[in-house]
């Protein structure tokens, strides 16, 4: 199922069979997909719309859902709306090459999976698809601390290509067992998320009685019922718990303050970690100068994908101002609101060496499993090759700044004056 292999002209994956739909045109009807049997995953906003269908509304909502009023979500993904390309035309754009190199790793593909607590909450296998995929694709995939699979199992499906993400729970023991347990593993990348020193109130979970450790309550009992599929497949499965606790998840708890770490842990964690650390949650250009002094490889600039703090700018709108501030070089990668292929030529225009994804693959995981991701990130490599194509260039490193349509006024002023002209006649 995972036969992704070169394609010759363009270093993409096989089997680009963008899920086309019978009569569907323009932007996508996706009622009348499902009506038409059509291939499972369009593109993230279709899977979206599936996963919406078939998972428990409280879980739905658990990954979908964000912090306050949710407009830190929104304001990342129209922040990405915003930006505008500039196509050029008339250059020779084969063949085009996708792969890129980051933190001394080769990958295929310029984006990768963000880590994410109890992904098989999504989908019973959800871990292990993510994993597969990833090495098949030869992309990063994250395994979170809050992971419902165990992390040696995650470097068995994802080989190199995993990199487990740390959070600093009480107790501190705990913490520092995880970091050994990855490097025994042989996990090479460490992302150290620090955006996270208390969880923030998602107000659809307080709403719907979401609690970690997930249980099945009977308040809940309509919600499953009414989607028999999934709550089999989840009871089949065992119901996802945070495997990397003590006593066998039932020691995690979610909302202990994480308010552990500073900048001394960060040093601390550098000197025990001789692998490549990451430091992920970064929005502020002073916050990232501290990192790259306390010798991180990597900064991951991200918002949590709106999940922590409501009133934060937008991951995109910071990332030229921190990439300005650490200069050319340094790696830095993003995540948050990130939703189709051009968004991540925009991630990469903008200065990012790899773009990662969070909900889009929980949406396509739910929507249709394996075939789900697989159909996503098709779209996503077909997308992303198209759009460079657009841009006149032919390899990542192609991408830069000059590509950003800055002044989008000009237009304006010429459709007003357009305007007058023809009152006037
Ligand atoms: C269900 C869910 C669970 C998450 N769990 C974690 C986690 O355990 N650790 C972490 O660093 N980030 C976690 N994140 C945040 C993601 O890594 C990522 O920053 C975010 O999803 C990116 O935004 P996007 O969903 O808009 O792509 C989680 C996100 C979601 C949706």
């Amino acid at each position: 199922m995972y036969e992704w292999q070169n394609k010759s002209e363009l270093f993409l994956p096989s089997g680009f069979s963008i899920p086309f739909c019978k009569g569907v045109g323009g932007y996508v009807s996706y009622e009348s997909s499902i009506k038409s049997g059509a291939p499972c995953v369009i593109d993230a906003t279709h899977a979206r719309f599936l996963a919406k269908k078939r998972l428990p509304k409280l879980i739905f909502d658990f990954i979908d859902g964000a912090a306050g009023r949710e407009i830190g979500k929104a304001r990342n993904e129209q922040a990405f709306g915003d930006i505008q390309l500039q196509s050029r035309v008339l250059r020779q754009v084969d063949p085009r090459n996708l792969s890129t190199k980051f933190i001394d790793q080769s990958f295929q593909l310029p984006f990768g999976i963000a880590p994410m607590g109890m992904c098989n909450l999504s989908h019973p296998k959800a871990d292990q698809i993510m994993g597969q995929v990833a090495k098949t694709a030869q992309i990063p995939v994250g395994l979170s601390s809050a992971a419902s699979s165990r992390l040696e199992d995650m470097r068995e499906w994802a080989g190199t290509y995993a990199w487990f993400q740390l959070y600093v729970t009480p107790p501190l023991d705990h913490t520092l067992s995880l970091v050994r347990r990855a490097q025994n593993a042989g996990y090479s990348t460490l992302v150290f998320t620090v955006d996270v020193p208390q969880v923030s109130r998602r107000l659809r979970d307080v709403a719907n009685g979401f609690k970690m450790p997930f249980r099945i309550r009977s308040k809940q009992f309509f919600d499953f019922a009414t989607h028999p599929r999934w709550s089999l497949a989840t009871l089949a499965n065992g119901v996802p718990k945070p495997l990397n606790f003590p006593d066998n998840g039932d020691g995690f708890d979610r909302d202990a303050s994480r308010a552990l770490a500073d900048w001394e842990f960060l040093k601390r964690l550098r000197e025990l970690w001789p692998g490549k650390l990451v430091v992920k949650g970064i929005t502020s250009v002073p916050d990232a100068l501290q990192v790259q002094e306390c010798g991180a490889d990597a900064i991951y600039i991200s918002t949590h994908g709106g999940r922590q703090l409501d009133s934060a700018p937008a991951s995109i709108a910071v990332l030229p101002l921190i990439r300005q501030a650490l200069g050319p070089d340094y790696p830095l990668l993003i995540d948050s609101g990130v939703r189709n292929g051009e968004d991540i030529v925009k991630a990469l225009v903008c200065g990012a060496n790899m773009v990662m994804l969070g909900r889009p693959v929980l949406y396509a995981l739910a929507a249709d499993g394996a075939r789900g991701l697989d159909a996503l990130f098709s779209g996503l490599a077909y997308d992303v090759s198209a759009a460079m194509a657009q841009l006149g260039a032919r390899n990542i490193s192609d991408l830069t700044p000059a590509m950003i349509v800055k002044n989008n006024h000009a237009l304006l002023d010429y459709v007003g004056f357009m305007g007058k002209k023809v009152k006037i006649l």
